[in-house]
């Protein structure tokens, strides 16, 4: 086959190399348009693991490139004066001129042609004259943009400005991040040693800061001079070098991550940054390359046709590329936003630093640093108010609110059961409720009870209107109060224009078959087309069911509830004040976001007068109505959690969604945890996380990096109403407290798992 490619970087190169290793008699061109020296960058980060691939395909190069490979174990964090350092992180690292020098020597051993300073800057005559041309030319394809409306790039350019350097100064015992202040804002640097001599020096910088330091208007020896100001203290006397020479400009760039929809056309192909690239902050770009490079090379040789080779190459690929841009999304939004976590402690800021990507969990930082994890988790503890046994997970860390003292961070989150009768719970809530009290929640909810019948979303959901509740409600808080030390909060809310619909397990949200009640909201929007048009709520209307939602929290407190939440989330009626979606009234109550929260703001305020001092109160929201601009917004979020802080709410319960149908939620594990985080870290009031959190991992890799202070869990305790205590069971924990009765099966578990972790050692 005659095969041209574009472009001698790593994919170009060793595309190349495994093409000729599997057959001899292809003939192979490499263009390049710089020199053979020339390259940017310095060094670059690979695994033990990407190595081991690589010496599958080739072992000759792979072996040359052992041979050169710098490796360190440990993340020293420099923050707020403190440097801290955690182990057993296992990278590998070579210099980026170095691998490509390594690269071309193998590849003019195996016959291929490499020609150098050849810029191709139009694919289409080597298409017609070759049998294949593979596009490996980098973040700016000049192939990608001639065929942009095959390969449809979408090209997300991101907000961080950084430049590439390199410095003699030695960064050989850790992987280093450095965060300086300075007058103009927070500058960082990423830092590693490549070579016995040279280590990497990434300076990376918000935009903002970018351009209060004047960079923009700087040529790169001023710049430099900058960058060696602000890192002076880390620099030990040592320059800052670019080896970015026969670029232009300053060499400060925005990451661009780019996605291309299709990956060939005809007979040509993408490869590597040409077709998909990864953030150089989780250090996977140059992997990425290499093993689509081999990837693409087999299929070339399994498959009957090039169509065919381009298929598999695409499918394959994909999945790896996406997973992988989905943890360098993360890794890059956390140092877009670090601003938000630089007064976190130093150890708080360390694990959230180290966990950024959601690839290392919290189980997983303790097999790599068992000693620096449980140093972390004793300052967690500590900072917690526990000091006997410090040495425990954070999820059973306690916390308070007001008097109100929880024993560990779990929440049974609420959830409508749809068992009342006429508003008034039954045996069902009792026993379901009850269970969940005796299964270890530091607090369970009840689930949202409605201020009155019409605030009702459906005839089975629960009330705090008649007398009969009070005594059903007050029989579940005394058992919960006298067999348990888990706390039990009350959520109470109205149904708004979701209200006068169908149960949960039938057709959810839509209208009755019969029997419908007039529904009312902020304005005359209906949920969906299918659903009642609500009454606009007029000032009497707004009076009343405030007083509904003061009479409720009275009843409340005479059960004995612990704790109170106000429902405002999830469209209901509180919500369809907040939600521009559904407010479009044009009084007092309407447009900006003060008017839309006056009047969730004023029922907080009259409920907060008849609610116990000492007890606290939450709201709980919709962070992101998952509709782009025209809703409630994350960033929206955050002013409404303002409000709530500056009006007394004790902590926010931060949901999401379910404003709209039109929504377009994105799921994955602890989707929602983004929410609260921003809102915690932004504002400093406490939150609570929710959403698809179901494993302890997820709670405690969340509590410990402050992305909430408690974290609920909806669905896992449907399942398992003993999630906490089998929790317990499954990280070796024996402090949690169980119930008498149940002390054998308890015994009977914690043996069963130290025979299996046992088993489990020997295999
Ligand atoms: C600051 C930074 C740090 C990074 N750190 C790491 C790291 O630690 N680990 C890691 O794995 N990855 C890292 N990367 C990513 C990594 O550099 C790339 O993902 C990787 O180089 C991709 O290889 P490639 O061959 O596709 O593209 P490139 O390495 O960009 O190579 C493309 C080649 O094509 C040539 N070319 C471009 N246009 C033409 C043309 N028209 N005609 C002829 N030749 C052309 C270019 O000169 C270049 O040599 C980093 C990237 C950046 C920007
Ligand atoms: C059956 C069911 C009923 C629910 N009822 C309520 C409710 O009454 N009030 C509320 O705020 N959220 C309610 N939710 C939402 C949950 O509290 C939680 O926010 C959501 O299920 C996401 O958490 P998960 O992924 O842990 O299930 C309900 C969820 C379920 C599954």
């Amino acid at each position: 086959m005659k095969v041209a490619v574009l472009g001698a970087g790593p994919a170009g190169l060793y595309f190349a190399i495994s093409m000729k290793r599997r057959n001899p008699a292809h003939e192979i061109t490499v263009f390049e348009r710089n020199r053979p020296d020339d390259t940017f960058g310095w060094g670059v980060v690979l695994s033990a693991e990407t190595l081991d691939n690589l010496a599958a395909n080739d072992a000759v190069s792979a072996a040359w490139i052992r041979e050169y490979f710098a490796y360190w174990d440990d993340i020293a964090v420099f923050h707020k004066g403190v440097r801290t350092v955690s182990t057993g992180h296992g990278f590998c690292g070579i210099g980026r001129k170095r691998l490509l020098l390594l690269l071309q020597r193998r590849a003019r051993d195996l016959g291929i042609e490499l020609v150098f300073e050849s810029e191709i800057a139009d694919p289409q005559p080597l298409m017609a004259s070759h049998d294949l041309v593979i596009s490996a030319d980098g973040l700016n394809s000049h192939s990608r943009a001639t065929f942009a409306e095959v390969f449809k790039p979408d090209i997300d350019v991101r907000k961080c400005k950084f430049v590439w350097l390199g410095t003699r100064q030695k960064f050989d015992d850790a992987f280093t991040f450095i965060f300086e202040e300075t007058e103009h804002g927070w500058v960082w640097a990423h830092a590693y040693q490549f070579e016995p001599e040279t280590a990497t020096f990434i300076v990376e910088c918000s935009e903002e800061t970018w351009a209060a330091w004047g960079f923009g208007d700087m040529n790169r020896k001023q710049s430099i001079a900058a960058c060696e100001q602000i890192f002076a203290g880390h620099l030990g006397g040592h320059r800052l070098i670019s080896n970015a020479g026969h670029l232009r400009g300053s060499a400060w760039i925005n990451f661009p991550r780019v996605l291309c929809e299709r990956w060939s056309h005809k007979n040509l192909a993408l490869l590597g940054d040409a077709s998909a690239s990864a953030h150089f902050s989780i250090g996977s770009g140059t992997k990425l390359a290499l093993e689509s490079a081999v990837a693409l090379a087999d299929y070339l040789h399994s498959e009957p046709s090039l169509e065919a080779a381009f298929d598999r190459y695409e499918s394959a690929r994909r999945t790896e590329v996406l997973r992988l841009q989905s943890a360098a999304r993360n890794s890059l939004e956390w140092f877009e936003d670090v601003e938000r976590y630089l007064d976190l402690d130093p150890v708080q800021f360390n694990y959230s630093l180290l966990t950024r990507s959601q690839r290392i969990s919290h189980e997983n930082l303790r097999l790599r640093d068992p000693e620096w994890l449980g140093g972390a988790e004793a300052w967690f503890q500590h900072r917690s108010g526990n000091t006997d046994n410090v040495r425990r997970a954070p999820m059973f860390a306690p916390f308070q609110l007001r008097d109100l003292k929880l024993k560990n961070r779990v929440v049974v989150s609420p959830m409508a059961q749809y068992k009342a009768v006429d508003g008034c719970p039954t045996d069902w809530h009792f026993a379901h409720y009850a269970e969940r009290a005796k299964g270890g929640a530091g607090l369970i909810y009840i689930e949202m009870t409605c201020v009155s019948p019409e605030g009702r979303i459906t005839p089975g959901c629960t009330g705090f209107y008649a007398p009969e509740h009070e005594i059903a409600w007050k029989r579940l808080v005394d058992f919960v109060h006298a067999e348990t030390e888990t706390r039990i909060c009350a959520q109470i809310g109205h149904s708004g224009p979701k209200g006068s619909t169908q149960l949960g397990w039938q057709q959810s949200d839509a209208p009755l078959a019969t029997g419908n009640w007039p529904v009312m909201a902020a304005s005359d929007v209906p949920w969906s087309p299918a659903n009642q048009v609500p009454k606009p709520m007029d000032g009497a209307d707004m009076a009343r069911v405030r007083d509904e939602f003061v009479a409720s929290a009275e009843m409340a407190a005479r059960c004995g509830f612990d704790m109170l939440e106000i429902h405002a989330a999830h469209g209901y009626l509180l919500s369809s004040f907040i939600t521009p979606l559904t407010n479009r009234r044009t009084d007092d109550y309407g447009g900006s976001l003060e008017n839309r929260m006056r009047y969730p703001l004023e029922v907080f305020h009259a409920v907060r007068a008849a609610w116990p001092a000492e007890k606290p109160i939450s709201m709980r929201i919709s962070a992101n109505d998952w509709v782009g601009d025209e809703g409630v917004t994350p960033a929206e979020a955050v002013e409404i959690a303002r409000l709530l802080q500056a009006a007394g709410v004790d902590i926010c319960d931060v949901s999401a969604g379910q404003t709209s149908v039109w929504a377009r939620p994105v799921y994955g594990r602890m989707f929602q945890t983004p929410f609260s985080d921003r809102i915690r870290n932004e504002t400093g009031i406490a939150t609570m996380a929710v959403g698809n959190i179901y494993e302890p991992d997820h709670v405690n890799s969340i509590l410990l990096a402050g992305r909430a202070d408690l974290v609920c869990l909806a669905r896992p305790h449907l399942a398992d109403p003993y999630w906490t205590l089998h929790a317990a069971v499954q990280l070796g924990d024996r402090d949690v407290k169980w119930p008498d009765p149940y002390l054998a099966g308890r015994d009977q578990l914690y043996r069963l798992a130290e025979r299996s972790a046992t088993m489990g050692l020997k295999v």
